[in-house]
């Protein structure tokens, strides 16, 4: 099926993820590709940057990172926003191997053509959110209810299985 996706710059931030036709809501847009590495692997690498937020990283499960630096595909270009219009679903692989775990990019709403797809990152990080990290972390989606950072309160702890962003040394 031809993808009804375009990646090009965004106002957002660098590159971003656009419609090329309409897409309804609950469609499943695209898959988050990319290697399987460890949470240590990545940890002690020097994947991402974190003076600047700038992370290609997706936090898979407990075990497994997709890292969309290698082997990843167009979903590693969709910026995150504060009144998204698509959500990231984990799906869990029956098996044992969590890195057969997949994540899904999928719209919460209509989506026509030319707007950009935007999902929330979810990025917590396990030390405190101080005005520094949440400056390192700013957020420019530019929508009305902005928090100005992509760092998400602490206790709004989603029941839902939901993807999130992973930032190093998280
Ligand atoms: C997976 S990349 C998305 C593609 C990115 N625009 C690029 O060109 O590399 C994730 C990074 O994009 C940037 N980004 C994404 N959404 C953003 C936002 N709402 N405000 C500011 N920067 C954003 C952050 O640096 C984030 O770590
Ligand atoms: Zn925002």
């Amino acid at each position: 099926m031809p993808s009804k996706i375009v990646a090009r710059r965004s106002q957002i931030h660098g590159n971003g993820v656009f419609a090329k036709e309409p897409i309804r809501k609950g469609e499943r847009i695209v898959e988050y590709k990319g290697a399987r590495r460890t949470h240590e692997e990545v940890d002690a690498g020097d994947t991402g940057d974190v003076d600047s937020g700038h992370t290609f990283l997706f936090t898979l499960n407990d075990e497994y990172v997709i890292d969309a630096n290698l082997r990843g595909n167009i979903a590693r270009w969709i910026n995150h926003s504060c009144k998204p219009n698509c959500e990231a679903i984990l799906h869990e692989d029956e098996g044992d191997d969590r890195r057969k775990d997949r994540v899904f990019i999928e719209a919460i709403r209509d989506i026509e053509p030319g707007e950009e797809l935007s999902y929330n990152y979810g990025i917590t990080l396990a030390e405190k959110h101080t005005k520094e990290l949440k400056a390192i972390w700013a957020c420019r989606c530019g929508a009305g209810n902005c928090t100005g950072t992509m760092l998400q309160p602490k206790k709004d702890k989603k029941k839902k299985k939901k993807g999130k962003k992973k930032k190093k040394k998280d």
